[in-house]
């Protein structure tokens, strides 16, 4: 089967919940993905923030064989499983919380920490049950996740939506403010916006919702989904900013690239929760776990975060280039690490395309923004051919 035909028969099967590119790929090394048909793509994409390690990582390779060659890749949380233990234990320390709940997708994570904050708000009398978000935010596909997104295109044909939910300004302290009232129990934000436009919480709101939190008793939720597990050049995007919040939400790169997704909380909030209260089959399980143990490993004892931190330096040295070089296409260039944007005033898509015809993956965020998340052990080198390509891409458009 050549590689249409693949995709005539993928897209005959495969519920048609995306847009996808037209090509199907069938290996990667480093920071490179090879189509079936050999062609080769350097990855700014990453699997969205996923592979953080890039593709045939030795030591993540490893740590997830030694699994598969023990047999035990499940054996359900009714019992305990020693790289489940090991996993909490590393994320904990690298995290500097004090408890995880282990799950299997950035959206799942989000679930519990919404029901961990109903049921913080449910010790009062009357209870407290409402969660201040943003809007533009994103926080995943299932019906709490979705509803706590602040974009009304997700919501759309999908009512009636869980009650309970009111959206504030993102980086406007006094919006959320007026939305605070005695049913308030918690406030989730993502300290680096992803999917809205990769934009930057600013300290000082932060700092705000930390705050108010502490003075109205609310639960701080950080969704670092997408801005944790090293993409900012930290562990995680709190200890960028400095404001740790009460709970913190993980997926995609957290077990570098096995499905795996985590909450994790103070040990008072912890508390909240008893045997019963939640509960994820897969939650944990070996393989996932072994992943996390790996990328703790490499993001809590090795160079990789400092690593981040100047390579997305240069990045955006050369972005901003980029941007002034054309100010009429590209108006702004924002992130932290290895997350970035550059603001466009052409639909992202026409850049995509046109890079990915020249073997470069890139994506967009929001309506407006050309996305860069790629592997973080991406080389300079690598980097300089990604701007390169990006460069003549916005030439033959402006
Ligand atoms: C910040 C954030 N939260 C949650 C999610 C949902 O994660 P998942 O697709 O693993 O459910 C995403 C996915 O893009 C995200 O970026």
């Amino acid at each position: 089967m050549n590689m249409q035909q693949m995709i005539e028969q993928g897209t005959g099967y495969l519920l048609k919940t995306y847009s996808q590119v037209p090509v199907v790929f069938a290996k990667g090394k480093g920071c490179t993905l090879t189509d079936v048909e050999g062609k080769e793509y350097l990855d700014f994409v990453g699997g969205i923030a996923v592979n953080a390690l890039g593709y045939g990582d030795a030591g993540l390779t490893k740590a997830l064989t030694d699994v598969l060659d023990s047999g035990l890749l499940h054996c359900s949380n009714l019992y305990y499983n020693e790289k489940a233990i090991e996993a909490a234990k590393s994320l904990c320390t690298i995290s500097e919380m004090d408890k995880v709940f282990f799950c299997n997708s950035g959206a799942e994570a989000n679930e519990a920490a919404l029901k961990l904050s109903r049921k913080f708000g449910h010790r009062d009398s009357p209870a407290r049950t409402e969660i201040i978000t943003m809007k533009d935010s994103f926080h995943g596909r299932t019906y709490g996740a979705v509803t706590a997104t602040g974009q009304t295109k997700y919501h759309q044909n999908f009512d009636p939506l869980p009650q309970g939910f009111r959206y504030a300004v993102f980086n406007d302290l006094e919006s959320v403010k007026a939305l605070i009232t005695k049913q308030t129990c918690a406030v989730l934000v993502e300290p680096i916006q992803g999917e809205g436009g990769v934009v930057p919480a600013t300290k000082a709101f932060l700092q705000g919702l930390r705050e108010i939190c502490d003075e109205h008793d609310l639960l701080l939720i950080f969704d670092e989904v997408q801005c944790g597990m090293g993409r900012s050049g930290k562990p995680f995007a709190w200890q960028l900013y400095g404001v740790k919040p009460d709970v913190l939400t993980l997926a995609k790169a957290l077990a570098g690239g096995v499905p795996c997704g985590a909450m994790l909380t103070n040990k008072d909030v912890a508390s909240v929760f008893g045997p019963g209260d939640h509960a994820s089959t897969f939650g944990g399980n070996a393989l996932a776990a072994a992943g996390v143990c790996e990328m703790a490993h490499r993001l809590g004892d090795t160079g990789l975060c400092n690593e981040v931190t100047e390579k997305g330096e240069y990045l955006r040295t050369r972005l901003e280039g980029i941007r002034s070089k054309y100010p009429t296409l590209c108006t702004a260039v924002r992130g932290f690490g290895l997350m970035n944007g550059l603001a466009l005033t052409i639909p992202p898509r026409q850049v995509v395309e046109a890079c990915f015809a020249k073997g470069l993956l890139v994506l967009s965020a929001g309506s407006d923004v050309l996305r860069f998340v790629p592997p973080l052990v991406i080389s300079t080198g690598e980097i300089e051919k990604a701007m390169v390509i990006v460069d003549e891409v916005l030439a033959t458009l402006s």
